[in-house]
């Protein structure tokens, strides 16, 4: 596990950014994850947090602000094979990203991306996501994938045109040279397969 501390407030007002494991994640932290990500997302059929999008969101690094021990923001990065053109990459996947209501505005969801994006940068050839809030992180260097995105089967590749303009991407060192209007892919998944 690493952590850090980043101001000197009193212990009840310490903002600590953690990068933990699943399996380091205790049951209390499970919980109080899952109830900050139901309650940020919402109760509307199309956007709540499901049981799928939980288990997309875990085997990964999971990226945890807490305020006093509070866990308020979250993102998690699983790792995931796309592939451009046909070309394979390590991707690091982002899923889960949300803010406790109640403290969305203060700048905690662009820190933990900040995270992500230090940690994708050193770790995979490129990272992705899917999302419907393309501002939120295109002002923090996210490029939105122009090209035709599908997911692989095991009876062949199948187009996924409502995907198509919601996903992102975000170079690392290790990216070879892209072309984003090139047809992308992912492989299948149960849920969402983007
Ligand atoms: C999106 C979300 C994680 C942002 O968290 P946050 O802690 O409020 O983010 P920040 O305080 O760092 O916001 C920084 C900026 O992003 C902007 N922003 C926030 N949500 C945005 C969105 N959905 N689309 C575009 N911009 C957004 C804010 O207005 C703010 O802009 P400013 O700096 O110019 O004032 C949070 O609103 C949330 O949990 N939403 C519900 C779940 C969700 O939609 N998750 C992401 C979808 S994949």
């Amino acid at each position: 596990m690493w952590f850090c501390w980043i101001d000197m407030k009193p212990a009840e007002e310490q903002i600590r950014f953690r990068r933990l494991r699943t399996d380091e994640l205790t049951p209390d932290e499970v919980r109080a994850l899952r109830a900050l990500l139901e309650s940020a997302f919402g109760s509307d059929d199309e956007e709540r947090f499901a049981e799928d999008d939980w288990q997309h969101a875990i085997g990964g690094l999971h990226f945890v602000v807490d305020i006093g021990g509070e866990i308020v923001a979250h993102a998690s990065v699983v790792e995931r094979e796309l592939h451009v053109d046909g070309r394979p990459l390590r991707t690091g996947y982002v899923e889960a990203v949300a803010t406790a209501p109640e403290h969305q505005g203060k700048g905690l969801g662009s820190g933990v991306m900040r995270e992500v994006h230090a940690y994708v940068q050193d770790c995979f050839e490129l990272g992705a996501l899917a999302t419907g809030s393309h501002g939120f992180y295109e002002r923090l260097g996210w490029l939105s994938w122009r090209g035709a995105s599908s997911v692989r089967t095991a009876t062949g590749t199948r187009p996924t045109p409502d995907e198509d303009g919601c996903i992102l991407v975000l170079l690392t060192p290790s990216s070879p040279p892209l072309d984003l209007t090139a047809p992308i892919s992912c492989e299948w998944r149960p849920g969402d397969v983007w």
